[in-house]
């Protein structure tokens, strides 16, 4: 069994990732293997609302010129999806927000390709906007007939400079919670590893 992590933060190894791998080390405990993959850095422009992708139903986006679908599909091989995104401007970053964009549409035209995978959102904030962000990113993945795994708390830790939220003990609780639910879920579903 596979999780990704996909961490819309332009700082690769930053709060957002540091959630992620929290979380995936709880996965790993359970034998799970875990994939981060960062949007730092990449290619990815947001939805062009040409619709393409509903007329060819191909489960790709037609911009293939950037990282999109190479992400796109790693998705649909896991059996888990974690988003995470820093709060920024009381949303989720332009990365995460262009992936999700497109991955909907692409999603629309091709009904089912999340259907019964396990999946989560975690966020970073300094001080203001996460539940908002953690929103969005959930949305996307409960209209995708996903099952969504809950914590101790909403997913959401606090901290602003690189590597404060390791001060957010409740925080990284969660995230530790997170990743063990998140593994007994997956458990029950592919009946064990
Ligand atoms: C452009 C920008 C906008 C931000 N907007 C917010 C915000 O609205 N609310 C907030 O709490 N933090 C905001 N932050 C702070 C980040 O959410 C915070 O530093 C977070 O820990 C960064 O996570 P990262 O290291 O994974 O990028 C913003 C940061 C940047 C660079």
């Amino acid at each position: 069994m596979k999780v990704i992590g996909i961490n819309g933060s332009p700082r690769k190894a930053g709060n957002t990732a540091l959630l992620l791998q929290t979380a995936f080390q709880e996965l790993n405990k359970a034998g799970i293997e875990t994939e981060l993959i960062s949007l730092a850095g990449q290619n990815l422009q947001g939805c062009i609302a040409c619709r393409a992708c509903i007329e060819r139903k191909n489960k790709e986006c037609v911009i293939t010129n950037d990282f999109f679908n190479a992400c796109f599909k790693k998705m649909l091989a896991a059996d888990g999806i974690i988003l995470g995104s820093p709060v920024y401007s009381a949303g989720v970053t332009s990365q995460i927000k262009a992936f999700i964009d497109r991955a909907s549409m692409v999603l629309a035209a091709n009904r089912g390709l999340l259907k019964y995978k396990v999946g989560a959102s975690v966020i970073a904030a300094r001080r203001g906007g996460a539940i908002s962000a953690f929103d969005t990113l959930n949305h996307f993945l409960h209209s995708k007939e996903m099952f969504l795994v809950g914590s101790i708390y909403w997913n959401m830790v606090y901290g602003n400079a690189i590597g404060e939220v390791a001060s957010d003990q409740e925080g990284m609780d969660n995230m530790k919670n997170l990743g063990e639910n998140m593994a007994w879920l997956l458990q029950k579903i592919h009946g064990g590893i």
